[in-house]
């Protein structure tokens, strides 16, 4: 019997995930992507290349590798389409490698319609959602309506479609927003019969059969503080993100699961509305900023920065059940004098180390400073020539989560990994 690995975001994503997918992907014969949907931006670099993954599982450019969109995600066929012609330009070949669950929850055109009318009409209040249309289409599969992939066979597919699509518009215009419904309908009927070339599965039936002799990897997106249930509701995003996700987002038992790598980036940032205790709002948050590129792969939008919270990283080791850390992008902070870890909050002047559920507490960061490496470590495999002060920093996280930092990333390079 093998396992499957699980790699989850342990910070509002953005931390890295396609990176070290795409890395593991080489040893494992396949992917699943378990929740989700093109809200996701997993950036990939190869060979010169570069690709951000959506929905696509980042396994998509491994060789001989299968991968699979399981039940929990949601998935736009205009989006998908496109994005695998795109993955298709630089040499994968997608209706062969990716298998489809017939579970998978379909976002039609007026779901994006519906997100955006929603968070306009939401005013301030509103969540900064990517606007691929995931919280309608999670919504109405919640409320027993959705479409989901397994239907596009059906002969009542168009009706049962324009059904739920009336039902969109004349939401959207209850909130008093115009909008040209028919616009896409062409061009998603044409994605639909894309969808209709690949291999639809009943994936629980997939990855228990495959798991009887071979591992797989299950591939996270977004990360743990948007996790519908244990993030900063209602700034979060619509799915599982932590681990529980895996078990129903695919239909695999916990008993299954194998390693859980927490990815974490060595600063935090986060796109979107939403508390962010430890978020700069000076000359060092925009150096973050700038150094790291962090600027939405999916959106373009600039991520709000802030120094790495271990109260916050602490709390996602625990949901997640995390056996192993991998830290990136730690070259970005190279250039710093003094570079600080939030260790506690102190709300309304008492010290605590409990991440809160309330988004409106008071929180003030109590950091501990440690001094700046001011090596170039960018693209470094080689962890003998780690100076002191970064194995300090590096020692410092893993006795305060009481998980290794197995894995060390310091470049966005396939190939810059230090497995310790
Ligand atoms: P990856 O997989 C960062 C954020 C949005 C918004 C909130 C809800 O690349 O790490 P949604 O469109 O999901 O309804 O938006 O969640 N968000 C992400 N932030 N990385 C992502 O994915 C995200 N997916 C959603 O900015 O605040
Ligand atoms: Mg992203």
């Amino acid at each position: 019997m093998s396992k499957i690995d699980v790699v989850l975001g342990l910070q509002w994503g953005d931390e890295g995930k396609g990176k070290i997918v795409d890395v593991l992907a080489g040893r494992y014969p396949a992917v699943a992507r378990f929740q989700g949907g093109p809200n996701a931006g997993h950036s990939l670099h190869f060979a010169g290349r570069d690709f951000v993954a959506r929905s696509l599982p980042s396994g998509i450019f491994r060789e001989g590798c299968t991968n699979i969109i399981g039940n929990g995600v949601v998935l736009d066929p205009i989006e998908f389409r496109d994005e695998c012609g795109q993955a298709a330009l630089l040499g994968a070949k997608p209706s062969g490698s990716v298998l489809i669950s017939k579970k998978t929850t379909i976002i039609a055109p007026t779901h994006r319609l519906l997100d955006a009318a929603r968070e306009a009409a939401a005013g301030k209040g509103k969540i900064g959602s990517t606007l691929r249309g995931i919280g309608p289409a999670y919504a109405d599969k919640t409320a027993r309506r959705a479409l989901r992939a397994g239907d596009i066979l059906s002969p009542d597919f168009e009706a049962r479609w324009k059904a739920l699509k009336a039902q969109h518009v004349a939401e959207i215009r209850s909130l008093g927003f115009e909008c040209d419904p028919d616009k896409e309908d062409a061009d998603f009927l044409s994605a639909v019969e894309f969808l209709r070339g690949f291999r639809l599965v009943d994936s629980e039936n997939f990855v228990n059969g495959w798991l009887d002799s071979k591992p797989m990897l299950a591939e996270g997106a977004q990360g743990t503080l948007l996790d519908i249930d244990h993030g900063s509701y209602p700034f979060v995003t619509s799915s599982n993100t932590t681990i529980g996700g895996v078990c129903t987002g695919l239909g695999v038992p916990p008993h299954r699961i194998g390693r859980v790598f927490g990815i974490f980036k060595a600063y935090c940032t986060r796109v979107g509305s939403g508390p962010f205790p430890t978020e700069l709002f000076d000359a060092t948050g925009d150096e973050i900023r700038r150094v790291g590129h962090e600027f939405g792969a999916v959106t373009g939008r600039p991520r709000r920065t802030g120094w790495l919270d271990l109260v916050a990283l602490r709390y996602a080791v625990m949901v997640d059940g995390v056996t192993d850390l991998v830290m990136m992008k730690a070259d970005c902070l190279d250039g710093f004098d003094t570079i600080k870890i939030c260790t506690s909050y102190k709300i309304n002047g008492v010290e605590t180390s409990d991440f809160p559920s309330e988004t409106d507490a008071p929180i003030e960061p109590v950091y501990t400073e440690f001094p700046g490496w001011k090596q170039d470590l960018c693209g470094v495999t080689d962890p003998s020539v780690l100076p002191k002060a970064f194995n300090d920093y590096v020692a410092f996280i893993e006795s305060a989560t009481g998980v290794p930092v197995s894995i060390v990333s310091l470049g966005p390079d396939r190939d810059t990994i230090i497995e310790r």
